[in-house]
């Protein structure tokens, strides 16, 4: 990247710089902060910084409260800000109680800048002092720099701030360090005491420094882990008494990272997927609690089984993956859902039964714009109450499914900007009546008992059809071409598993170059589908013969002479491939030799299942 571009990035941070020079005392500036230490951590895209501060009381009149802020830039990518009382000493201190943590205005304080009040944990008279930390979430501040990539790139990111703590208050002795994923660093502002160590930099010790006191730095690296972003996530929570919680999660995905700029080669992706697509992401991690149970995936197009799951007593892991890399800018919709063990996720206290389970995306490093969580209850349940650890909005709504008369009540929470962090448990308190809960069966049971009565006077009735009469046997012939028909449909499927298989086989080939167990697998298939096409030709030859069945075999016949296309294509496509394999042909060549297959293979696949799904519906 050229001088000029670096020049730009430090330009914006500047005015920050000097808006604030002319504050130089308010707030309650009896505080003062003896030591601050912070730590910057890059490694992920959702940026969290840790400072641990020493605060004391220098002036005569108590202090109850200290002020934080961050510039507005920052501040409008916070996520989440919390603060600790720390009262172990040296190495051995652990994280203490969370402390209070309001939004706090002042005219004393400069435009340009967002505060927060912390309240500590006892009044501060004079002399006194105690350890805090505040730990601020930044999420999607990571600036992709350049704006846009090409597939084969790296790619880079800008994130900025000050080498001083932005603070009200006048800071003795202060050091920082910025943690990077890798020692990869394209720039970052030096300073008086400023090192860069592997993946690490550090600033300071810096001295006495006055409140507002700011140094911008600027760090430019590179950051080629998933920058996953959900626009909206919409996670529905259904309780049911029978035992149960099913949890079922919407996902509106995107790569928040570098616009891919150019054009996309699959193939190239496939042969080489770290230096051809470096930037993008395969694959995503959900971790799910350890008795997780009917796990399903899907998206816009159908189920997935591509993803894998693992697990043991303490977790369930469950990777995810779409069925196309995403680079940056690119969207993904897709579903997953999961049963929980009700007993696990139930409770009961003061008359009141409650939920205690988990808020947030069960999926890594996952920011999300829009969070909507909705817990479904049973029907019957009343005088619902919530209580979630952090602020967001609520309301309640009512779903009616079947069995239900009057709907379950829903309670729908909404939370924007939730990070890892907003993981936390909520409850949701409700009373229910047990009454309530034998509704669905007693419903059950009226409905099976009413069809009892029915089925006798059925019985009683004589609606006999002569076997020999001509509806019998219409409905005979019919019973026949139905089954006809699934047959002819299974060896469909069938075929298009082993359709499934060969491409898979590339996808394999790509991976592994055993051009060998690329040839095996196509003897295999080829000799497979040979088979089916010859279990084929007498069902057509039933089903044209048959009074009833002409009607369909046109629909039927089309089937099997698109699928015998999509075959021949899809061995001239494997037939390609492994050739240019052989040949060593660059992934472009091959690629422009597959292109024109690919896209009948493409349209041969949609009309198979078109029609598929017309025979279904017969
Ligand atoms: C998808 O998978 C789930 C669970 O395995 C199953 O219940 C459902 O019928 C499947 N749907 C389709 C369209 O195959
Ligand atoms: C909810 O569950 C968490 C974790 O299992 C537990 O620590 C917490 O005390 C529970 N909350 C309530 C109100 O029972």
């Amino acid at each position: 990247m050229g001088i000029g571009s670096k020049m730009k990035l430090d330009l914006g941070l500047l005015f920050i710089l000097f808006s604030f020079a002319f504050f130089s005392s308010l707030v309650s500036s009896d505080l003062i902060l003896s030591k601050v230490d912070r730590r910057i951590d890059l490694t992920s895209h959702i940026v969290r910084i840790t400072s641990t501060l020493k605060v004391e009381n220098d002036g005569n009149d108590e202090v109850s409260e200290l002020v934080i802020t961050f510039p507005d830039q920052q501040a409008k990518h916070l996520a989440l800000v919390s603060a600790y009382h720390n009262e172990g000493r040296g190495k051995t201190k652990s994280r203490g109680a969370s402390l209070p943590v309001k939004p706090f205005q002042s005219v004393e304080m400069p435009q340009s800048l967002t505060s927060y009040s912390v309240s500590l944990p006892k009044k501060l008279s004079k002399g006194e002092g105690l350890n805090l930390e505040v730990l601020a979430v930044f999420a999607q501040i990571l600036k992709p720099f350049p704006e846009q990539v090409s597939q084969g790139d790296f790619q880079l990111v800008v994130f900025q701030d000050s080498a001083y703590i932005l603070s009200p208050y006048a800071v003795k002795v202060q050091t920082l360090s910025v943690k990077l994923p890798d020692a990869r660093i394209e720039s970052y502002t030096k300073l008086e005491n400023s090192k860069a160590q592997g993946s690490e930099i550090k600033y300071g010790p810096y001295e006495n420094k006055s409140p507002f006191s700011y140094s911008p730095i600027v760090v430019h690296y590179e950051y080629n882990k998933p920058y996953t972003v959900a626009q909206k996530l919409v996670r529905e929570i259904e309780i049911s008494h029978w035992g149960n919680v099913q949890i079922t999660e919407h996902y509106n995905l995107v790569h928040g990272g570098a616009i891919l700029k150019g054009e996309f080669s699959r193939l190239d992706y496939q042969m080489s997927p770290h230096t051809k697509g470096a930037s993008a992401f395969g694959w995503l991690v959900a971790k799910l609690p350890p008795r997780t149970h009917s796990i399903y995936y899907r998206d816009e197009i159908g189920n997935i089984s591509t993803s894998n799951l693992w697990g043991n007593s303490i977790k369930t892991e469950l990777a995810i993956e779409p069925r196309f890399p995403l680079f940056g800018g690119w969207k993904t919709f897709f579903t997953f859902g999961y049963g929980l063990p009700l007993m696990e996720y139930l409770f009961e206290a003061e008359g009141k039964r409650f939920v205690n389970i988990s808020f947030g995306s069960p999926i890594d490093e996952l920011v999300v714009n829009e969070l909507i969580v909705k817990v479904v209850l049973p029907e019957g349940s009343t005088d619902l109450s919530v209580s979630v650890p952090f602020e967001v909005e609520q309301w309640q709504e009512t779903k009616v499914s079947h069995l239900d008369i009057s709907g379950r009540p829903v309670i729908v929470l909404r939370k924007v900007n939730a990070v890892p962090e907003h993981n936390q448990n909520f409850q949701v308190y409700y009373k229910f009546n047990c009454l309530s809960l034998l509704r669905e069966p007693l419903m059950l049971i009226l409905g099976f008992f009413s069809l009892f009565v029915a089925c006798i006077a059925y019985s009683h009735a004589d609606f006999s059809i002569s076997k020999s009469s001509t509806s019998y046997l219409a409905k005979l012939q019919w019973d026949e071409v139905q089954t006809t028909i699934q047959q002819l449909e299974n060896i469909i499927n069938r075929c298009l598993t082993i359709h499934d298989k060969l491409e898979a086989s590339l996808r394999e080939l790509s991976r592994t170059g055993n051009v060998q167990a690329c040839k095996t697998a196509r003897k295999t298939s080829d000799s497979l589908l040979k088979e089916f096409s010859k279990e084929l030709k007498p069902l057509l030859i039933s089903l044209q013969s048959s009074p009833q069945g002409a009607q369909i075999f046109p629909k039927a016949e089309e089937l099997v002479t698109k699928e015998r296309e999509l075959q021949e294509r899809l061995i001239s496509k494997h037939s390609i491939v492994v050739d240019s394999y052989e040949k060593k042909l660059s992934g472009r060549d091959t690629e422009n030799r597959v292109a024109p297959h690919q896209q009948k293979i493409t349209a041969l696949r949609k009309e198979v299942d078109d029609l598929l799904e017309y025979l279904d519906e017969i």
